[in-house]
C-alpha cells in the first residue's frame, strides 16, 4: 500500500555516546500538515530533529520521507531529498547581508537558474527581505531573524521543514507573525511541518495533529484539539 505520509518515523532509537535519548519514538506526519512536537525541557524534541536531519545517528528505526528511508543517510543528502531544518536560536550569519544569507540556503540546489527562482519566490514571500536585502543580517531584530532563517531553509525548496522553537525569546507580536507564516507555509506551500515549541498553547492553536514526548518517550499523539482539551495532559506536560 502506498505511504500516505510524507513524513513517518518508525521505533526510532538515538542518543548521545551511552546515554539513550529518544525510546522507540514513532509518528505519522501526513502532507501539508503541521504536527506539534511538545514536552518539557530536555524530553528529547531537538534529538528528535537533529536525528531525522541526519546530525545523530539513528541506533535504530525508520525515518520515511515519501516512503524513502533516510536513516543514517548524511545530512546533505537528506537535505537533497527534501528535509530543511531550522535549528533552534535565529542564527544568521550577521556580517553577511541578508541576500547572502539567503543565497547559503540555496547551495544545494543545482543550477543558477533554480537558485535565483527560489531568490525571487523569497522576496516576493517575504518583502520585508527584499525591501532590506543589501542590509546585514546583524541589523535585523530577532523576530526578523527567525523569518531569515525560515526563509533561508525554504531555498532549499523542501516538502518537510522541520522548526525546532521558532518562538523562543520573541515577543508576543513576533511570535503571532512567525506562527502565521508557519501556517501559511502549510496552507498555500503545502509543507509538512515539525513544529518543536515549549509554547504549547500557540503550536496547537495552528497545528493539525500533536506529539508530547516526556524522557524520549513518546506520551501522547492526538489531533491538536483532543489534546488542546485533555487539562490533565496539559498539566502535567505542556504548562497551559
Ligand atoms: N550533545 C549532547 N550530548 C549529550 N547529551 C545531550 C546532548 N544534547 C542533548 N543531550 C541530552 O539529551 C536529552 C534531550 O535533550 P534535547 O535537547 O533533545 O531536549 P529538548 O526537548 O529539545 O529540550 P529543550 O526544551 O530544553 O530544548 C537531555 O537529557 C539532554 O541533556
Ligand atoms: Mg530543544
Amino acid at each position: 500500500m502506498p505511504d500516505a505520509a510524507a513524513l513517518t518515523i518508525e521505533d526510532l532509537v538515538a542518543g548521545y555516546g551511552q546515554v539513550t535519548v529518544l525510546q522507540e519514538v514513532t509518528l505519522a506526519a501526513r502532507p501539508g500538515t503541521i504536527t506539534a512536537v511538545l514536552g518539557a525541557n530536555g524530553a528529547g524534541k531537538t534529538t528528535l530533529l537533529r536525528t531525522i536531519s541526519g546530525l545523530v545517528k539513528p541506533r535504530a528505526g525508520r525515518i520515511l520521507v515519501d516512503g524513502i528511508d533516510l536513516a543514517r543517510r548524511r545530512p546533505e543528502d537528506i537535505t537533497r531529498a527534501g528535509v530543511a531544518h531550522v535549528p533552534e536560536g535565529q542564527g544568521v550569519v550577521t556580517e553577511l547581508t541578508i541576500e547572502e544569507n539567503l543565497r547559503l540556503g540555496g547551495l544545494i540546489r543545482s543550477g543558477g537558474a533554480a537558485r535565483s527562482a527560489a531568490l525571487a519566490d523569497a522576496y516576493q514571500r517575504f518583502p520585508l527581505l527584499a525591501e532590506r536585502k543589501r542590509r546585514l543580517a546583524g541589523t535585523l531584530s530577532g523576530g526578523e531573524r527567525q523569518i531569515l532563517v525560515i526563509a533561508r531553509a525554504l531555498m532549499a525548496a523542501p516538502r518537510v521543514l522541520l522548526l525546532d522553537e521558532p518562538s523562543l525569546g520573541l515577543a508576543p507580536r513576533m511570535v503571532t507573525q512567525v506562527m502565521d507564516l508557519v501556517r501559511r507555509l502549510r496552507d498555500d506551500a503545502g509543507l509538512t511541518v515539525l513544529l518543536v515549541e515549549q509554547n504549547a498553547r500557540s503550536a496547537l492553536a495552528i497545528a493539525d495533529h500533536g506529539l508530547v514526548l516526556n524522557l524520549g518517550k513518546v506520551v501522547a499523539a492526538a489531533d491538536a484539539a483532543t489534546l488542546s482539551a485533555d487539562v490533565a495532559l496539559r498539566r502535567h506536560y505542556l504548562g497551559f
